[in-house]
């Protein structure tokens, strides 16, 4: 079998993926993308890639990850290397602008959206939002800026004011609320072609903020957090029995765009629409969801990059066929 390589910026999210490939019996290796330095003119290690990398990186103070992440990639796929969520895959991790183009175009309901690029504008553009509205990071992961305002006064305030978020890329999307039916979001987790399972997330503690005590970063979102198996958390299950034609959809979507490996969350509103707003591209999977569901995503993607390890064949290179 050709060894796996990992690239990723966080060693903390990797034991599950790393006990499961061991299970599978993978020869794999860890290939962590903070800093360091890329001979463009050697050749890469023969191997199967799996790309990890997180939108969120720059929080944990790898601000280098996402332009190392891109090189590295370039510089694979050039050399026609086996890569899982490659190149185009990293700048759909990295904007919400990129996932929302992509899902619109591919005939996706997505919520109303306007991208405002620096601060100034935010104040006048908001004004042709409809209330209540939400903030986020374009560059986001973990919820990053996500803040929800029932009125323009506040969210001048907010604007102008020191508690205003930063993002990485100085891209701020002002979005529609979506009223959430239910109080939960779905998210459907999507493995090598195959429907693992669609989980909810409770929404009425709000953008699911971590009460744990373990996370450095107060903005850590539940869904992405590793220590979410917390027995007193429950905000997070199984969705039994889902079936939509949304979830084939998203399959034809990862397959058009060359994606190997996501979760994507919608939200069926009040008024009985579903909204597709997110696209996860290095999910990590919740350890209750899995006992519920009977089913596991770190042994469906250890046995995905196993058997493509095994085969090795140029054709299955995942890259966009539209
Ligand atoms: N348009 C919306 N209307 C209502 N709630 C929303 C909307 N967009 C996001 N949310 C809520 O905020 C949470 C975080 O938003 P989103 O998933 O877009 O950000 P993220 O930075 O990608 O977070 P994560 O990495 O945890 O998925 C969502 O799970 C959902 O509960
Ligand atoms: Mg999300």
């Amino acid at each position: 079998m050709t060894k796996i390589f990992i690239i990723h910026e966080n060693s903390d999210w990797l034991p599950p993926f790393a006990e499961a490939l061991h299970a599978e019996g993978a020869e794999w290796e860890e290939w962590p993308l903070i800093e360091g330095a890329l001979n463009l003119d050697a050749p890469p290690p023969a191997g199967i890639f799996y790309s990890r990398m997180s939108a969120s990186s720059h929080t944990r103070g790898h601000t280098a990850s996402k332009d190392y992440t891109r090189s590295v990639l370039s510089w694979l796929e050039s050399h026609g290397r086996t890569v899982v969520n490659g190149r185009r895959v990293v700048e759909m991790e990295m904007s919400k602008i990129d996932q929302h183009t992509a899902l619109r175009a591919a005939g996706f309901e997505v919520p109303a959206t306007i991208a405002v690029f620096g601060r100034h504008d935010l104040k006048d553009q908001a004004r042709s939002m409809k209330l209540p509205f939400i903030t986020k990071h374009n560059q986001g992961g973990k919820g990053l800026g996500v803040r929800r305002f029932d009125d323009f006064k506040s969210f001048d305030e907010y604007v102008d004011g020191p508690d205003y978020e930063h993002p990485v890329d100085e891209i701020t999307l002002l979005q529609e609320y979506l009223h959430p039916a239910g109080g939960f979001i779905t998210r459907v987790e999507i493995i090598g072609g195959e429907f693992l399972y669609a989980l909810t997330a409770d929404t009425s503690a709000g953008f699911q903020l971590c009460p744990a005590d373990e996370c450095a970063d107060p903005g850590t979102s539940l869904e992405l957090c590793p220590v979410s198996a917390l027995p007193t958390e429950s905000l997070f299950h199984w969705r039994e029995g889902f079936e939509d034609p949304i979830i084939n959809r998203y399959l034809d979507f990862c397959q058009s765009w060359g994606i190997g490996i996501a979760g994507f969350e919608f939200i069926e509103t009040e008024d009985g629409r579903l909204v597709t707003y997110d696209i996860n591209t290095n999910t990590n999977y919740n350890p209750v969801v899995e006992k519920e569901a009977g089913r596991s995503g770190p042994v469906l993607v250890a046995r995905y990059l196993a058997a493509l390890a095994r085969e090795l064949k140029t054709d299955r290179v995942l890259v966009p066929t539209g």
